[in-house]
């Protein structure tokens, strides 16, 4: 039983969003703190400046709804689930550098930011689609959008010399620019199982789009036109830097009409996956064929293809049989002492004498990403079983074990770098002066000297 697409792009997101995982932890990840040098912000930036960086900061501000209404949706999906969150952490990190500079140069004071931020978050950002993948293309649409609305912001930045913010916005359009990658991939991924059915959820978001925090960021039109006018982004940015080129990339003319190279593509894109998962199929002697251990084609790894080939084909055996009879005994049994006859067995989950052998083990993403084969490990029932655990001594006191030398200083670690690392110290400092008076007291004979005088 081959996979259902559904279940062919939840393995997609998931080998994606290791990838993706990996790239961030190496090469992308910054710190708000540490890589903006925020002594640069410049007070003499125009108030236009600033208000486009607070409209940026305003759409940014409603992550809570992002990801809160999106993740209800494809939390079966453990790929885009966890991409989801992540993707979270990283458009947090956006608002927090552009309020950071509006406060670094002046232009707002702590009460505005803080008054700003009630405004906003009275209303609710609601999901625009209630599909997955036509909210795949609606991000796609927005990175790519909010990519240029940050790149043109930074290049005013420039011009009016603040390189604080030059900074802050080349470190925020860079995840962008990443942001948008991943949903494209991922619309294209979609295109090559179901080229028709994407176009028209594409289509549907095209004609149906608008910047989300549209409707609830106030005064919303009166920036759009600011933003428009500065020639950061409007009507004419959207058609030129967003929708055209997605068209392009994807293949599609102006009105959603896959190109002739595109379609050719997809469908040879098609064929490919079918031809591979047909060369996948191994032909027994009886000229059944018989789909790999793990393969998308075997419902059932490990056991399913002998049972599939039965199933499908009545007994095997007699299918043998009645191929041989057919086509020739020479060929059958040439078929069945060859090494083809062995590999073939192998792919059935048993070995020769028929027993059951362990399924191929598939390839892990994760492991493949941090470059590691799995261990060899022989089985061993080597687990504390629950009568074993009553009869032990209680450890520690309290039934606490006691403390090692590695859990106390994990532990003063840990606390050392936690926001409340002085209460801490001083909880620590006040448990060791109180063992100390316990040691002194269960040392003190009833007489008053000390058990070892
Ligand atoms: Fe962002
Ligand atoms: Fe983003």
């Amino acid at each position: 039983m081959a996979l259902s697409i559904q279940a062919q792009m939840d393995e997609f997101f998931y080998r994606e969003l290791v990838k993706y995982l990996k790239l961030a932890e190496e090469k992308r990840r910054w710190n708000v703190f540490k890589d903006i040098h925020w002594a640069e912000a410049n007070p003499d930036t125009s108030e236009t400046l600033a208000h486009c960086v607070e409209t940026f900061c305003a759409v940014e501000m409603y992550l809570p709804d992002f990801t809160a209404s999106l993740l209800r949706m494809i939390r079966r999906s453990r790929g885009r689930a966890w991409f989801h969150v992540n993707w979270g952490y990283e458009e947090s990190k956006h608002s927090l550098a552009l309020e950071s500079w509006l406060l670094a140069s002046g232009h707002r004071t702590e009460e505005q930011r803080d008054a700003f931020e009630k405004e906003l978050l009275e209303a609710e950002w609601e999901l625009p689609f209630d599909h997955p993948r036509q909210m795949v293309c609606y991000t796609m649409i927005q990175e790519l959008a909010t990519f240029w609305n940050y790149r043109n912001l930074e290049k005013m930045a420039t011009q009016q010399q603040d390189w604080a913010l030059v900074g802050a916005l080349r470190l925020i359009s860079v995840d962008e620019r990443v942001h948008y990658n991943f949903y494209r991939n991922s619309v294209k991924e979609w295109m090559k199982h179901d080229d028709a059915g994407t176009v028209e959820d594409l289509k549907y978001v095209f004609d149906n789009f608008s910047m989300p925090g549209r409707s609830q960021i106030p005064r919303y039109d009166e920036s759009a036109r600011i933003l428009a006018k500065t020639g950061i982004y409007g009507p004419r940015e959207y058609i030129k830097l967003v929708k055209n080129p997605i068209l392009e990339d994807l293949g599609l003319d102006k009105d959603f009409h896959l190109m002739e190279a595109a379609q050719a593509r997809y469908a040879a894109q098609r064929a490919a996956r079918q031809e591979a998962m047909k060369r996948e199929q191994i032909a027994l002697g009886n000229g059944h064929a018989v789909p790999k251990n793990g393969s998308p084609l075997n419902g059932k790894p490990g056991e399913g293809a002998a049972q599939n080939s039965a199933t499908q084909n009545g007994n095997a055996q007699n299918g043998n049989t009645q191929n041989g009879a057919s086509n020739g005994t020479m060929h059958a049994a040439a078929t069945f002492n060859s090494h083809s006859l062995n590999s073939a067995l192998a792919n059935t989950g048993k070995n020769g004498d028929g027993e059951n052998l362990p399924p191929t083990p598939r390839r892990a993403p994760l492991l493949e990403a941090i470059g590691i084969e799995p261990k060899q490990r022989t089985p061993s029932p080597s687990i504390i079983l629950a009568s074993d655990a009553a009869n032990e001594p209680l450890p520690g006191s309290r039934g606490m074990a006691k403390l090692d030398d590695l859990d106390q200083s994990l532990i003063v670690a840990g606390d050392e770098i936690s926001n409340n690392a002085k209460e801490m110290r001083e909880e620590r400092a006040k448990i060791r002066r109180n063992r100390m008076k316990n040691d002194r007291l269960r040392r003190q004979k009833p007489d008053g000297g000390t058990s070892e005088s």
